[in-house]
């Protein structure tokens, strides 16, 4: 894809299932990356061993001010700047009905996928305007947040902040030349949704979808890194399904 040989980027959740896809993807096309989730050792054992002139894992907690600047600090310090972004950590969180459901689990929720994608837009932009060169971002949220489903307050309005952020954020800084978009990713295969649903309700999760199954963490990351990248120079605040059919149930 074009403009992405050479270009920094931070990916959030990179140990996790669709970041560590991404990061592989974003290797491949020859960007430099900072791999960042809540430990290291994971983010290693997920992403690979890695050339280090080309990538670098940092453990920070995407919820706090401090872990975003961290991981904006490290890219600075290691590679000299930053121009792509994948605001991708994420919780599923426990399911339970709004009247079950403790307010301190709600909130936790909220911190880490509302919170920590606001933070993280602030810590990453704020370094994309001033070394004024533009950039692209994107923001995973999720098919839950346009389809509802039960026992999901917390997520589906976390996500949906997402969307809302995405949108503010591509308002405010396309004169900077920043992009901002967001994905949202159906069933996918990853230790989020066996956390949510058990392995075998994972699996049956994509039955019901016109292409029958879940999507590869490598499926979503192709959209992610295509928004990222120069092919699509053009697009801007826009919010894209990977759900194999799912919008059409
Ligand atoms: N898997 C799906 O079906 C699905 C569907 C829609 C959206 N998503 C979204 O995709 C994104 C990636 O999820 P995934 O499916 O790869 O799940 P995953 O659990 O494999 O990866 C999520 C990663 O985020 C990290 N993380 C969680 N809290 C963090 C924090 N406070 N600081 C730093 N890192 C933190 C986790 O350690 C984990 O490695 C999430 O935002 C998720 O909500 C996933």
């Amino acid at each position: 894809m074009r403009g992405l040989a050479g270009k920094i980027a931070i990916v959030t959740g990179a140990a996790g299932g669709i970041g560590s896809a991404a990061v592989a993807r974003l290797l491949a096309e020859g960007c430099r990356v900072v791999a960042v989730d809540l430990d290291e050792d994971d983010i290693v054992k997920a992403c690979g061993e890695v050339d280090g002139d080309r990538f670098v894992a940092v453990a920070a907690d995407v919820s706090t001010p401090d872990g975003c600047a961290a991981y904006v600090k490290q890219a600075v310090h290691r590679f000299g700047a930053v121009h792509l972004f994948l605001n991708n950590a994420g919780i599923m969180g426990v399911r339970m009905p709004i009247v079950d459901m403790p307010v301190a689990e709600f909130d936790r929720i909220i911190a880490v996928n509302l919170r920590g994608v606001f933070l993280g837009l602030q810590a990453v932009i704020r370094q994309m305007i001033a070394q004024g060169e533009g950039g692209a971002v994107v923001n995973t949220s999720s098919a839950g947040a346009l389809r509802p489903y039960v026992n999901s307050a917390g997520y589906g309005t976390s996500k949906n902040g997402g969307i809302s952020l995405t949108k503010v954020a591509a308002l405010e800084n396309g004169s900077h030349g920043v992009r901002v978009n967001a994905v949202c990713p159906g069933s996918t295969a990853t230790p989020l949704l066996t956390a949510a649903f058990g392995a075998e309700g994972a699996e049956k999760s994509g039955d019901h979808l016109p292409l029958a199954r879940v999507a590869s963490p490598d499926e979503i990351a192709a959209l992610m890194v295509y928004l990222l990248s120069d092919d699509a120079s053009y697009q801007t605040g826009g919010v894209y399904t990977v759900d194999g059919g799912l919008m059409l149930t």
